[in-house]
């Protein structure tokens, strides 16, 4: 009696550990990096479509990725059609804060080039 009432905990324990686990890996798979912060875990999941490739995302490519990708090394992030054709391995390398090396976007910034990106990267 003893020794089904054991089993049954530790199936009950490993059930709940599994559950948990699902439910993390879950997690990391829709969350951007600022899953720590509750506050800016709301804005992420709107994409604001209005973000502009002129007025928001060049200017934060122009600040942090040109001093190494402006022409010498690949991808060449100074034209919008670069950028575009570029845009799926730029999306991964900000998100995954692989990119900028040496240096770092803010939580911001990176959820602003991520949408661009999501919504067509459009030349706007
Ligand atoms: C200090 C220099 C430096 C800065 C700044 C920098 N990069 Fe890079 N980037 C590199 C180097 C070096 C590589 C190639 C080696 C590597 O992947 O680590 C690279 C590779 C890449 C690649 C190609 C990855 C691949 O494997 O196909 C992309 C895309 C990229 N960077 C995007 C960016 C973006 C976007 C920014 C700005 C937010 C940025 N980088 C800022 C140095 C830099």
């Amino acid at each position: 009696m003893k020794k089904t009432l054991l089993i049954l905990v530790a199936s009950i324990a490993f059930l709940a550990c599994e559950n948990n686990v699902e439910e993390e890996t879950g997690n990391e798979q829709n969350d951007t990096p600022e899953q720590n912060d509750p506050d800016t875990d709301e804005q992420s999941e709107v994409c604001d479509t209005t973000i502009s490739f002129s007025d928001d995302v060049k200017s934060i490519i122009d600040t942090n990725c040109i001093g190494c990708h402006g022409g010498s090394r690949f991808p060449d992030l100074r034209t919008y059609e670069n950028i575009s054709i570029n845009a799926q391995n730029i999306r991964g390398q900000v998100v995954s804060r692989r990119m900028p090396q040496g240096g770092s976007l803010t939580n911001d910034e990176i959820e602003l080039i991520k949408c661009w990106i999501d919504s067509g990267a459009l030349d706007n």
